[in-house]
C-alpha cells in the first residue's frame, strides 16, 4: 500500500478530492496533508477525514527557502511518504527538494501544459483568445511547472468568460483528474489520462 502526502496552502478541495479517492481496493492511502499556512482550510478538512495533519510556516524562514524545506523534509520524513502530491500549494520549491522527492512528486496546474505556466493561467487563455484551457498533472522536477504530463482534462473557453467563471468549470475537472492519475500513478502506470 503507497502512502501519500499531500502539501496544500489553501482549501484544499483537490486535497479533498485526492483523500476521498483512496479506499477499497484503490493502491494507496493518505499518510499526512501538510501545509504552509497555519490556517488553511483544507487542514480542518483533512482533519475531519481522520488523516494527519501538519503546519510548516515559511515566514520565519523569511528567504531561506532551504531552511523552510529543510523543516517540511523532517515533517515529510517522518511521515514516510512514497508520494507527494502538490495539491494548490502556492511555493516554489527549489532544485534541491524536487531532486530528493524526483519520480515521487506530483502537482496539479490549471492549464494545458506547456501552455501558461506560472499564474494567472486562466486570464492568460481567455485574454489569447485560445477556444479551450484547462488543467494538467505532472512530475514535479526543478523546473516550474515542467516535468512529464501524466494527464490532461481539456475546458472550452466560452464568449464572455471570466478568469473565475472558466476557473470554477476547469476545478470540476481538476477533482476528476487529479484522483484518475493518482490511482495509476501508485500502481506504478505512468499512461497519461486524458479527459474527456
Ligand atoms: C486550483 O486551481 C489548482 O489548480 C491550483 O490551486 C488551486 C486551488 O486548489 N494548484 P485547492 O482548491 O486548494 O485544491
Amino acid at each position: 500500500m503507497k502512502r501519500v502526502a499531500i502539501l496544500i496552502s489553501g482549501g484544499g478541495s483537490n486535497m479533498v478530492t485526492l483523500v476521498d479517492s483512496m479506499q477499497g481496493d484503490h493502491p494507496a492511502r493518505p499518510c499526512l496533508v501538510l501545509s504552509n499556512v497555519a490556517d488553511a482550510g483544507g487542514l480542518d478538512k483533512a482533519r475531519a477525514r481522520g488523516v494527519d495533519t501538519a503546519v510548516v510556516d515559511h515566514r520565519p524562514f523569511g528567504k531561506d527557502r532551504e531552511a523552510f524545506e529543510a523543516a517540511l523534509n523532517e515533517v515529510l520524513d517522518a511521515a514516510r511518504p512514497d508520494i507527494i502530491c502538490l495539491a494548490g500549494f502556492m511555493r516554489v520549491l527549489t532544485e534541491g527538494f524536487t531532486r530528493k522527492w524526483a519520480g515521487r512528486m506530483l502537482n496539479i496546474h490549471p492549464s494545458l501544459l506547456p501552455k501558461y505556466k506560472g499564474l494567472n493561467t486562466h486570464a492568460r487563455a481567455i485574454g489569447a483568445g485560445d477556444a479551450e484551457a484547462g488543467c494538467s498533472v505532472h512530475e514535479v522536477t526543478s523546473e516550474l511547472d515542467g516535468g512529464p504530463v501524466l494527464g490532461q482534462a481539456r475546458v472550452p473557453i466560452r464568449a464572455g468568460d471570466t478568469p473565475e467563471a472558466l476557473a470554477a468549470r476547469v476545478l470540476k475537472f481538476e477533482h476528476q483528474l487529479y484522483p484518475a492519475v493518482l490511482r495509476r500513478f501508485a500502481a506504478g502506470d505512468r499512461t497519461p489520462v486524458m479527459l474527456p
